[in-house]
């Protein structure tokens, strides 16, 4: 039988492993436990035109060839078409394999899915359970399946091992920090992206870019690393408070961002109002937080908040925030998505050999310059699906007993920066807005710390994190740097102008 082993236990890598089910021996290894994954904190959905569903009274039906059109235009033309048609195609076959499984979607009285709306969609085509529990529904139902799969919780994935041109093994530290290394025949990068780079962010606190940084010492190829989604509304709790998402289905459900005097900041800004493209929406409310105002979402247009979005009122509750009385929700931007990642063809082979990436560490191109809400779960069902089939389907020589084998790198010593001070350089120079000559001045404050190997005798996880992060961040800033106009969710400004008033890109 094959040995897989898949790095992340968030959806893409979980759905690997689920179609790999009794074919594959098949070991599933994350940093934490295995819920902990930005996959469990989706909120919103999936989007996904699926087969029988009837249009809403007086609308028209949804069709693929409107989710393809939705997910170009918010992405600003950067995407790959043929990528797009095949996730907005397969996808939903996935989402009917999982349902005709047990896993339950919201419904209406008359049995209909439940479909939502979130920005930049022309249609209600998102799918949601728990009303804002969509991740952990769907990912804890995936995990559920996974009855032969083996866990390694705890456990730091760090370097691939390689042999002849192909990946063999992989080092990381055990659960009780010791150094170890797996051997398979395919390997499978699933540890999502990037954001605990930046101070604000949705995503996990296990989430610092390992993934990347594991690939790009490995040799792979990244793509459109300068293209960083931004989500317009983390709560903005003060200090004591974590930034969770506040669910762009929230938007979709009536609510509108307003500032401190009630004054709806999108109209004038955008025909979509506040269900533009995100990254449009996030401009504006960064560009009014600049300007001194406080950001809310004035929720008093949504009808029964605390049902539709129960897992938020919850977390709002048990933090002593009034919004029942208020109807207000404060909030700020902050990191959620990395559009680009280690390249991959359609089935998710890497150019690394036995290599395959999927999920938001991988780049198939789907996104373009700025994704389409709810479109992430989408892409990681519907290519995890690719990978399980080219990893069934790869006629491989027969595979060699590497418990012997040696693999030592060579010996040196990592110096880097503080993990706050790296952190907040990053948020101030490769956040919303970007100016080339801070660009420049990052990049040469980077390159006075040595991170671009691992020192093979660290076995200090925060200190690896670190330096995973260093090389995440440079790859980043050099991709922002070669990219001199702006284009979705990169917004350059020209050499020496300050921010300006209108940041909308103008076609929305
Ligand atoms: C959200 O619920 O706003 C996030 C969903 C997504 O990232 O697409």
């Amino acid at each position: 039988m094959k040995k897989v082993v898949i790095i992340g236990s968030g959806i893409a890598g979980a759905t690997v492993a689920y179609y790999l089910k009794g074919q594959a021996a098949v070991t599933i290894i994350c940093k934490g436990n295995r819920e902990d994954s930005n996959s469990m904190l989706a909120q919103g959905g999936i989007a996904a035109v699926m087969k029988g569903q009837q249009a809403e009274k007086g609308q028209e039906p949804d069709s693929e060839a409107e989710h393809v059109a939705d997910t170009l235009s918010a992405g600003v033309f950067h995407n790959q078409p043929k990528a797009v048609e095949k996730m907005v195609h397969e996808g939903p076959q996935v989402i009917q394999d999982l349902i005709d499984q047990g896993m339950s979607f919201d419904r209406t009285a008359e049995g209909q899915l439940d479909l939502g709306l979130e920005g930049a969609h022309s249609h209600k085509r998102i799918l949601h359970a728990g009303g804002d529990q969509t991740g952990r529904q769907l990912t804890s139902f995936i995990h559920d399946q996974l009855t032969s799969v083996k866990w390694l919780t705890h456990t730091f994935a760090l370097d691939f091992v390689i042999e002849d041109g192909r990946v063999v093994g992989l080092d990381y530290l055990d659960e009780n920090h010791q150094k170890q290394t797996i051997f398979a025949d395919y390997f499978v990068l699933a540890s999502g992206g990037i954001g605990h780079l930046f101070q604000d962010t949705s995503n996990h606190a296990t989430i610092t870019g390992d993934g990347l940084a594991m690939a790009l010492r490995a040799g792979c190829e990244l793509s459109d690393m300068a293209f960083l989604q931004f989500h317009p509304s983390l709560l903005d709790g003060g200090k004591k408070v974590q930034p969770i998402l506040i669910s762009e289905a929230v938007r979709g459900a009536g609510a509108r961002l307003v500032d401190e005097h009630d004054c709806p900041i999108m109209v004038g800004r955008s025909n979509q109002l506040d269900l533009a493209p995100r990254d449009v929406v996030s401009r504006i409310v960064n560009e009014q937080i600049q300007a001194g105002h406080k950001i809310y979402l004035d929720i008093s247009d949504v009808v029964h908040f605390s049902q539709q979005f129960p897992a938020i009122a919850s977390y709002l509750q048990q933090n002593n925030l009034d919004f029942a009385t208020s109807q207000r929700i404060p909030i700020k931007p902050g990191m959620h998505f990395l559009m680009g990642g280690v390249k991959t063809d359609f089935s998710g082979r890497t150019g690394l050999n036995r290599l395959y990436a999927v999920g938001e560490v991988a780049f198939t191109g789907v996104h373009g310059a700025n994704r389409l809400a709810s479109n992430s779960l989408l892409e990681g069902l519907s290519f995890a699906k690719s990978v399980a089939e080219d990893i069934l389907a790869y006629r491989a020589s027969a595979s060699q007993n590497h418990q012997k084998l040696k693999v030592r790198q060579n010996s040196v010593s990592m110096i880097l920066p503080s993990r706050a001070d790296l952190v907040k350089r990053t948020s101030e120079t490769l956040g919303i807005i970007r100016r080339p000559a801070s660009i420049r001045q990052f990049l040469a404050w980077l390159s006075t710390f040595n991170y671009q190997h691992l020192d093979p005798t660290c076995t200090d996880r925060e200190q690896i994190e670190t330096a995973n992060l260093c090389l995440v961040a440079e790859t980043i800033a050099k991709a922002a740097l070669a990219r001199p106009e702006s284009l979705g969710a990169h917004y350059l400004l020209p050499e020496e102008e300050e921010p300006h008033e209108s940041t909308s890109t103008g076609k929305n």
